[in-house]
């Protein structure tokens, strides 16, 4: 499984504690920045994220700021996208299960590492399950054409 994974300036320390932790579990990761923690604009990495996800270049994303809202937001507006917020794993875990959520933000200002890397775990461990919830994320789509 392929990720991509950006940040802005807030996020810089936990995308890199996350790296090496995806890494020791054999995940392939795309590292879409920002690679310092100068003040930058969170948009600029969401979309770099969103685009790979949407393209299919990646399967899923990871995406890190103060509060995990900016960056969200930002990567919902490009299309085919359904960011989370999470900052528990339960919520992560459905998020897949019923959302088919494809990109997980989270703030470095909220949580710490350890319960990141819980979080983390949950998403990508799940699968979506389709069925009475494909009827659902069809209709969000749907809504994106309108
Ligand atoms: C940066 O100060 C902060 O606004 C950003 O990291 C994020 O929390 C925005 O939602």
């Amino acid at each position: 499984m392929k990720i991509a994974i950006g940040n802005d300036h807030v996020g810089y320390n936990l995308k890199l504690h996350l790296s090496e932790y995806l890494k020791q579990k054999g995940y392939d990761l795309e590292n879409f920045g920002c690679d310092s923690e100068e003040s930058c604009d969170y948009p600029v990495f969401a979309k770099k994220v969103a685009e790979a996800v949407a393209s299919g270049r990646c399967d899923l994303g990871i995406l890190i700021c103060g509060t995990g809202v900016g960056i969200s937001i930002a990567a919902n507006k490009v299309k085919g996208i359904r960011a989370v917020v999470c900052s528990e794993p339960y919520s992560a875990r459905l998020a897949r299960q019923h959302n088919d959520a494809n990109i997980l933000a989270f703030g470095a200002r909220v949580i710490g590492p350890a319960i990141a890397e819980m979080i983390v775990d949950e998403f990508l461990n799940a699968k979506f399950e389709g069925g009475r919830h494909q009827k659902r994320v069809d209709l969000i789509s749907q809504m994106e054409n309108e």
